[in-house]
């Protein structure tokens, strides 16, 4: 193979792919953008479309799946695929009854030096062997029933952590044992695009790992995000075996598999019982499941003097954890009214010891989640605990039923305040309409309310509504100006130091603006921009409050969800009441005619993104600028962005205005856009 031809490219290609791969997926240190990675992948596959010859198994393009199966065909494992034996004493008896064990079978008297492990993770996820002919792999397989497994060659392939080539000097055989898994964050986002595209989520990281390697089209098992550990061999010639599982490990590394890092040689029992107590404080923080730990006898000629008894060697044991998934008796579901009035459904359950805590109630998320868990009131589920996460309950047990169960009705009314719940035709969450006097969500209206971009008022902080609310002073934002120093007499001495204050604070906010007021009302999807829109639109408050749906929808940039919610909480009395008394108590703005066209200012229609820090103009200022012009201030960039401004320490805002083409501008490029016009289309 000379330099400078097809098949010199090709190999070249091909390594410093596999050799970026490997940086990125294993090291999780790339070595190249994705830019760069794209650049060359797509040079090969060009390349290999016009020399199929060149096309070899371990070709980075070979990875994306092939054909659908009808069915995996069976491998018979030349080395048997054991199982380990698990030392059932959870506490540290585990540890040490192994130790014992060991060192009796081996003959080892009380002076002998302590025996050496190697203590590492038990993996949850599902046993794989891979087989490497030469360097290249030739096929992956399940364990089945430990003698005979299936060939998943295919969807392994698309596991971008497992080697298509050893890297370094090969053995003429290998097979390689190991754990594929799915990390917790991957199987979380994984059950998040489930639930968007209205498919049923997965119970766990395990069960979706396994349900992805078993897939019969590879393109399916692709999409499913899968990791791996190297752990151990099988079927191996060619080489000279390492002495001890410690140095089998590290030459697993050196042929391009993840190894987990947390692992470690221990000398006697009682080291094994510092490595189970560490990694069972770490445990909640990995990135993926485990479910114990596994000691392994270092020296593999101690291994082959202990042997096996009944498909488990003598010389390895797994000493578990907790479980982190128990089943427990759904006692019953009831509402909890969040800080924006969502309704959420809880689990009370019948307490349960899962995951080192003891479980009462657990989130169930919406009603769709609860169909499509397929969870009844009384059912036996299954919880999980995993990590610091918020328990779950995960599926129903339906083989334990006995006709008693019922089913969840979300309530129509808030159970906090008796508004009625609505629950928009696309989304998945029931809320209250009663917004400001709903006592729920009444503490964070009051914050809301009193926030320096609404009415302003300083110093009404959390501790004081706290208080007020608690001490059924204040009910609506109305009541704040009914406040008189009398009413702080209940507080605590603290809250009375700052309500003296505070009350100077009310008192000014009495003079305010109409785009603030609304904005204050705390409408939901009513932010400051739209509160402007609304304001602008139609000058006087009663002009809102009586709005029809059509008219609001009139108002630039107010859809339909939006005008929705803008007509929901003027239908209800109670918020139409405290806009009243809060009028009578003095709140007053400048009221304008309403704007029967909206006057057509150079920058109408056009969208900017402020990020970083302007040299000279605050945010504030720079959005005054633009909305002085007609233009708009939005928060994120989409292809709807007509214009970044950056300023210094931009973000990712700036590289995605990048990505997308969005034209960006400077400070001194913002003044001069402002001063001349937007460019013609
Ligand atoms: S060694 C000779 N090491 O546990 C023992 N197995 O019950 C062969 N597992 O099927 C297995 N982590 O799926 C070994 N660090 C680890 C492991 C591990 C998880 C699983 C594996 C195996 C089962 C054995």
């Amino acid at each position: 193979m000379s330099a400078g031809t097809p098949a010199a490219r090709a190999a070249e290609l091909r390594e410093l792919l596999n050799r970026y791969a490997h940086a990125y997926y294993v090291l999780d240190a790339p070595l190249v953008s994705d830019a760069e990675y794209d650049r060359l992948y797509q040079e090969l596959e060009a390349l290999e479309q016009r020399h199929p010859e060149l096309r070899t198994p371990d070709s980075p393009t070979q990875r994306v799946g092939g054909r659908a199966l009808d069915r995996f065909e069976p491998v018979r494992h030349a080395v048997p695929m054991l199982s380990i034996r698990t030392e059932t004493d959870i506490g540290d008896a585990g540890a040490s009854n192994f130790d014992t064990k060991v060192r009796k079978e081996l003959g080892l008297d009380a002076t002998a030096p302590a025996v050496e492990y190697l203590a590492e993770l038990k993996f949850d996820g599902l046993a794989i062997s891979l087989r490497y002919e030469n360097g290249l792999l030739v096929r992956a397989a399940t364990r089945g029933d430990g003698e005979v497994g299936e060939d998943v060659t295919q969807n392994v392939r698309t596991i971008g952590q497992i080697p298509l080539r050893l890297s370094g000097k090969a053995p003429v055989l290998l097979e390689v044992r190991g754990e594929v898994y799915m990390r917790r964050d991957d199987f979380d986002s994984l059950n998040a695009r489930q639930t968007e595209a209205g498919e049923k989520t997965f119970v766990n990281p395990r069960n979706a790992a396994a349900g992805a390697v078993r897939q019969l089209d590879p393109n399916m098992t692709r999409k499913r995000p899968l990791s791996f550990f190297a752990y151990s061999i099988g079927e191996t010639s060619g080489w000279t075996l390492p002495a001890r599982q410690s140095e089998l490990l590290e030459a697993l590394e050196k042929f391009g598999f993840p190894v987990s890092s947390e692992r470690t040689v221990a000398r006697g029992a009682e080291e094994l019982v510092a490595f189970h107590q560490r990694i069972g404080e770490l445990r909640n923080r990995l990135p993926f499941d485990i479910d114990g730990v596994v000691y392994k006898v270092d020296l593999v000629e101690q291994q082959q003097k202990l042997g096996w008894v009944t498909r488990e060697p003598r010389w390895a044991v797994a000493h578990k954890y907790a479980p982190q998934e128990e089943i427990t008796r759904l006692l019953n579901i009831e509402i909890q009214v969040g800080r924006t009035g969502a309704l959420t459904p809880v689990a009370k359950l019948q307490p349960v010891f899962v995951g080192g805590a003891t479980v009462t109630n657990a989130s169930l998320h919406n009603e769709d989640m609860i169909r499509r868990k397929g969870v009844k009131i009384g059912d036996w589920v299954v919880v999980r605990r995993a990590g610091d996460v918020i328990p779950e309950v995960v599926t129903a047990v339906v083989d334990r039923r006995d006709g008693k169960e019922t089913d969840f009705v979300m309530p129509e009314t808030c159970p906090v305040c008796g508004s009625h719940a609505m629950r928009a035709e696309d989304e998945a969450i029931t809320r209250c309409t009663g917004g400001l006097f709903c006592g729920a969500q009444r503490k964070q209206a009051l914050l809301h309310f009193a926030s320096r971009r609404a009415m302003d008022i300083e110093g009404l902080g959390d501790k004081l509504v706290e208080q007020l609310v608690d001490g059924g002073i204040v009910k609506t934002p109305a009541d704040l100006y009914k406040l008189g120093l009398l009413s702080l007499a209940t507080l605590d001495r603290m809250a009375e130091k700052s309500a003296a204050n505070v009350l100077q604070g009310i008192e000014q906010s009495k003079n305010t603006t109409l785009p603030r007021f609304i904005y204050a009302l705390g409408i939901r999807n009513v932010g400051e921009t739209t509160a402007k829109e609304l304001a602008r639109h139609f000058g006087k408050l009663d002009n809102l409050v009586t709005a029809k749906e059509a008219a609001l929808l009139q108002v630039q940039d107010v859809g339909p969800i939006v005008a929705n919610s803008i007509a929901a909480f003027f239908a209800e009395p109670h918020n139409v009441e405290v806009v009243e008394q809060l009028r009578a108590a003095g709140v007053h703005w400048t009221e304008t005619e309403p704007a029967e066209q909206a006057a057509v200012l150079p920058f109408t229609g056009k969208t900017f993104v402020l990020t970083g820090t302007l040299p000279s103009l605050s945010r504030d200022e720079a959005t005054a600028m633009i909305e002085a012009v007609g233009g708009k201030v939005s928060g994120s960039v989409s292809k709807k962005t007509h214009y970044v401004v950056a300023g210094a320490e931009a973000g990712s805002k700036l590289d995605k205005a990048q990505q997308l083409g969005v034209t960006v501008l400077d400070e001194e490029g913002l003044r001069a856009l402002l001063a001349r016009g937007p460019e013609q289309e």
